[in-house]
């Protein structure tokens, strides 16, 4: 077992090698029983369909540790049902739900020394992932699959916390109307590398999506979705096709509403028309809430609450949500699971 010296308060988003992963191997129509391993290597055919055409999905989640010591995983049904939905959509078989939560326990239990103390603002993000492997060289699905979990301790995604940052609006579309973008595939993440890297250049922390078919409304943040507070005080996210339905986004919504009385809408955000909203935020289990100070979009810089306060409704937003996350507050049920 790995002695773990780490900096708890100050742990950005960066790969840690924790000691265990889990991995699962499918051949001949069925998954085998998996296996924790020391191994962060994995040894797959170089045809494999993951490294030539893309096939493979990923999710992203979070164990948390309490108070009283115990460890939450926060809505981890709603990962495996997504990965499900990416499974389908890249034609890979689905992991089962009870499996993917079972492997998802075996690895935080495996590296419990990893997850950060309660009150260090850390906790153990945890990143599933399905890729298709073994001999091939067509453009087909694969004939064998992995599927693995391993386990990173992490801080804050964007620097600053809950301090909010600035985007910038791109003019590449990650996905296409009709394409991959409500599955959660590394396609999508490769076609987001140069738009965020110029944004980054340019000294935002990173750009903003625009819907693929018009460029007129807001669609996702990186890898975050958005919502923004209205002068009227509603709770507003965008819908689209081409959206990463994200679970952190889902369960604001579901606070605003039945915690905080708001009225809540999935609607359209149009990018000229951000003057409608005091607030505004980007959220996700990395980005947690990430306050938006302001956005660029063609030349001008809309400023929503403040460049460096936090509005009042998306700090409520995110005590409520992170109170649930770990244990501090009720949770909605279902939305917690133990890990011990
Ligand atoms: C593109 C994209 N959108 C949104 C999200 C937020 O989703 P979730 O809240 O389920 O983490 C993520 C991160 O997982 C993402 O990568």
């Amino acid at each position: 077992m790995t002695t773990v010296q780490i900096d708890w308060k100050n742990l950005g988003f960066s790969y840690v090698k924790t000691d265990l992963r889990y991995v699962s191997r499918w051949k001949d129509g069925a998954w085998d029983d998996g296996t924790l391993t020391e191994d962060n290597l994995v040894h797959i055919s170089e045809g494999s369909t993951a490294l030539h055409y893309g096939q493979q999905c990923f999710e992203g989640m979070k164990a948390y540790r309490c108070a009283d010591g115990s460890i939450n995983l926060f809505r981890p049904d709603q990962n495996a049902a997504r990965m499900h939905r990416s499974c389908d959509r890249l034609l890979m078989p689905r992991v089962p739900t009870e499996k993917f939560i079972d492997a998802v326990r075996q690895v935080v239990l495996a590296n419990e020394h990893f997850i950060p103390p309660y009150g260090s603002g850390g906790s153990l993000y945890l990143r599933p992932y399905v890729i298709g492997v073994g001999d091939n060289l067509g453009v087909r699905s694969a004939p064998e699959f992995l599927f693995s979990v391993f386990c990173v301790p992490v801080g804050a995604y964007f620097k600053g916390g809950l301090a909010p940052s600035n985007f910038t609006t791109s003019s590449f579309d990650r996905a296409a109307p009709h394409g991959t973008g409500a599955a959660k595939v590394g396609g999508n993440y490769a076609a987001s590398l140069l738009p965020g890297h110029e944004a980054k250049e340019r000294g935002f922390a990173d750009c903003i999506y625009l819907d693929p078919l018009t460029h007129t409304k807001i669609e996702e943040v990186g890898a975050a979705n958005f919502f923004a507070i209205t002068r009227d005080g509603r709770f507003v996210t965008p819908r689209s096709p081409s959206i990463l339905e994200s679970i952190t986004k889902y369960s604001l919504l579901d606070i605003a509403r039945d915690r905080l009385g708001m009225q809540v809408e999935e609607g359209d955000v149009y990018i000229d028309r951000l003057d409608d909203y005091v607030e505004a935020g980007a959220c996700g289990t990395a980005a947690v809430i990430t306050p938006i100070g302001g956005i660029e979009h063609e030349g001008r810089f809309h400023v929503f609450h403040s460049e460096t306060e936090v509005g009042p409704i998306t700090r409520r937003l995110y005590d409520e949500l992170v109170g649930i996350q770990t244990g501090d507050r009720e949770a909605p049920a279902g939305w917690i699971v133990k890990v011990r």
